[in-house]
């Protein structure tokens, strides 16, 4: 079956990014002059995804205008002959087709999840998790899309992390299959390095299937009331093969500062008409010390 639809879970706090995000989404932050949520959808749209499910929160309305059309706006730019600016506003609104649905307590990423149940229905489909942008070639779910198509069952995308670093990330055990795929023989939700059955964290592109729903009843919620997606798919594996996927490309995690900060400045690099200039005020900078 196509995947046609994504769910974009939206409705977290943000709070690594507090102060910004006290009173506007982190979605809408800007990598140069687009907002990362822009980014995300492109990445779908490019994918060959028809339609978007973006589950968002109390405070998240600048996303949903981010999309509408502003006839004030167009008009401004019509009179200023601005038709560049204005094609490119029109297109943003024209993008795919959105519907919200909000999550009206923040009880975590499988509950934002379970949010989306009713719209997406009894078909597969994909999920992006918008803090993780990654910069490909070919996009990172189309690749994905590739690897379901062979083999029919969900999807989840991991990369190679630092072993310091398993204890930020679910790992998969995996077992190689082909190049970059492997069949999840369990998924564990931070271990410690020593812990750790692997050294392939999850990242935030998935394609799962619909029986995912089910399992969010089965998961009991974690210390902090939570319901975690990586439960609801160990509950999955018991029923399901679940492949993982070593996507091709750079993943930026912009939900914290750092990570932010390393995307602003690569994008910027690669944009024609900024990255000369950027680039030379970057090299002009005494940053020895
Ligand atoms: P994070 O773990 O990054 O949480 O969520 P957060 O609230 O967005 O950010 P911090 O940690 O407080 O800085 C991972 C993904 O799950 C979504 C987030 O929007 C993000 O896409 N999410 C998380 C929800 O939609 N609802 C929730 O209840 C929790």
């Amino acid at each position: 079956m196509k995947i046609r639809k994504a769910v974009i879970t939206a409705a977290g706090w943000g709070t690594r990014f507090l102060p910004a995000t006290k009173s506007q989404p982190k979605e809408m932050l800007p990598l140069v002059d687009k907002p990362i949520i822009q980014y995300v959808i492109e990445e779908a749209v490019d994918s060959g995804i028809e339609h978007i499910i973006m589950v968002t929160a109390l405070g998240k309305h600048a996303m949903e205008n981010h999309f509408d059309r502003s006839f004030e706006l167009e008009d401004v730019l019509k009179r200023k002959g601005d038709d560049k600016r204005l094609e490119e506003v029109q297109r943003i609104s024209d993008i795919a087709r959105i519907c919200y649905v909000r999550q009206k307590e923040q009880l975590g990423l499988g509950h934002a999840v379970s949010m989306a149940k009713d719209l997406v229905g009894n078909e597969p489909f994909a999920l992006f998790l918008p803090d993780d942008l990654i910069a490909s070639e070919v996009p990172a779910m189309r690749q994905m899309i590739g690897v379901y198509d062979r083999y029919e069952s969900s999807v989840i995308a991991v990369e190679p992390v630092p072993s310091e670093k398993t204890s930020a990330y679910g790992i998969i055990n995996p077992k190689q299959i082909e190049e970059r795929v492997f069949q999840v023989m369990d998924l564990i939700e931070k271990p410690s390095p020593e812990k750790a059955p692997s050294n392939l964290g999850i990242v935030g592109r998935y394609i799962l299937m619909p029986d995912i729903f089910d399992m969010f009843d089965n998961v009991a919620p974690g210390a902090i009331g939570e319901i975690q997606l990586t439960d609801a798919l160990r509950v999955l594996l018991k029923h399901q093969v679940i492949y993982a996927y070593q996507f091709e490309g750079i993943r930026y995690d912009t939900g914290e500062p750092l990570g932010f900060l390393k995307a602003s400045i690569e994008y910027a690099l690669k944009r024609p008409d900024l990255g000369p200039a950027f680039k030379q005020y970057l090299q002009q900078l005494d940053i020895t010390d």
